[in-house]
């Protein structure tokens, strides 16, 4: 990505020109200009012509989302459903795989996500097992050991492929191919891939992915994507319906046949109109692209931190993503967070909560988090080196 294009993306993103030096495109991104102006139009139209007047128009819009969805995924566009929030998508996709049965197995990664851990907690309810994958001698989640573990009471294999707190990138396509040679299914929280690096959900063998609108994608708060692949839809059976996921029909109330399914007839049309405008965006830029300059950045950074003394990086496995989760000594993570935005510099901060298992399994009670996005030039770089080099004093 040329320097140029890099202003061009700035120059259309209102908090690139905020004078904020924004590295928590992990927590949530900054949207474009555009972005913006669809969420406000089709509220405006709400407010104008009536709101369920304008909803002929927002679904238009919704539909045009889907599609840019399933491009950016590699799937048709009727095997996404949107909802509010990637940990509403992971639990509604979790509870329609019950009910869950005692002796049931569900394996997980050690990166697993805090909220969908919490989801589980009704499969744990009815006698299930939640057991942890084995990790390589990298940190990584082993397909091999996974192997190992197979049986005939696993119900689902699920990982969480970026996890929130480092740079970790899970081999979801190994894991997917255990999966599928054993056909159990097999879950993904792409929470942290989607819109940041490629995601191909048929080269991952995936039943189920999911992710947030406002992270990597640049969408608005409040919007998610769930895929499920259209073979495996039947296995669900979402126990929460209205009258779009199960239309009335002459022989009464019928599931829907797609990935709507999940989804709920009252939603925000002007929230999807902005994702769905993010989504366009992602694809006309090109995620190739996108991840190639989340790397360059990413491994700026990362040399930086490597040269600082008093910096602890915490990143496993091999490749790397744009995550970079790092302690400061002598500096409580959320304390470093705030003083670092009180320079109107902003990055994450995560407790064990978010990934329990593997931060309890490294002793971590907490990491500082860098989130690079292409929005991201290297005087933001600079800027925020500069910054803990003062703070480290
Ligand atoms: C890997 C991963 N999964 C899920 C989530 C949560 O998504 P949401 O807040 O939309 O429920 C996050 C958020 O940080 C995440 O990093």
């Amino acid at each position: 990505m040329s320097p140029l294009e890099v202003q061009h993306l700035r120059d259309d993103t209102p908090g690139c020109q905020s004078g904020i030096v924004h590295f928590n495109h992990a927590g949530a991104s900054l949207p474009s200009q555009a972005t913006l102006d669809a969420i406000v139009d089709q509220l405006q139209r709400e407010a104008r012509d009536g709101p369920m007047e304008a909803g002929e128009h927002g679904a238009v819009l919704v539909e045009k989302a889907r599609r840019a969805a399933g491009q950016l995924l590699n799937a048709p566009a009727s095997s996404i459903a949107f909802t509010s929030s990637g940990s509403t998508a992971w639990s509604m996709a979790f509870q329609a795989l019950g009910p869950w049965q005692p002796g049931d197995r569900i394996l997980v990664g050690r990166h697993e996500w805090g909220g969908n851990l919490a989801s589980m907690q009704v499969a744990l309810q009815a006698g299930a097992r939640v057991e942890v994958i084995p990790c390589d001698e990298t940190g990584a989640v082993c397909p091999q050991a996974l192997e190992t573990m197979i049986d005939a009471r696993v119900k689902l294999i699920d990982l969480t492929w970026l996890p929130a707190n480092g740079g970790l990138i899970n081999p979801a396509q190994a894991i997917g191919e255990v999966a599928r040679r054993h056909g159990i299914a097999y879950f993904i929280d792409a929470g942290q891939a989607v819109g940041q690096m490629p995601v191909d959900v048929q080269a991952l063998h995936c039943d189920v992915l999911k992710s947030a609108g406002r992270k990597h994608l640049r969408g608005p708060r409040g919007t998610a994507l769930l895929y499920v692949r259209p073979d495996f839809l039947p296995r669900l059976n979402p126990p929460q319906r209205d009258v779009l996921s199960a239309p009335w029909t002459e022989e009464g109330f019928d599931l829907r046949d797609d990935a709507r399914r999940f989804e709920t007839s009252e939603a925000s049309y002007a929230l999807l109109a902005g994702l769905g405008n993010a989504l366009q965006e992602a694809n006309r830029l090109g995620v190739e692209r996108t991840w190639e300059r989340v790397l360059q950045i990413s491994g700026h950074i990362r040399q930086a931190l490597r040269e600082m003394p008093g910096i602890s990086l915490h990143d496993l496995g091999t490749q790397h993503s744009g995550l970079i989760a790092f302690n400061l000594d002598g500096w409580d993570a959320f304390e470093l967070k705030r003083r670092l935005g009180l320079k109107r510099i902003n990055i994450g901060a995560n407790g064990v909560a978010y990934t329990p298992l593997d931060m309890q399994a490294r002793g971590l009670e907490s990491i500082a988090r860098i989130s690079v996005s292409p929005l991201n030039t290297e005087h933001d770089v600079e800027l925020l080196m500069a910054a803990l080099r003062e703070l480290r004093g």
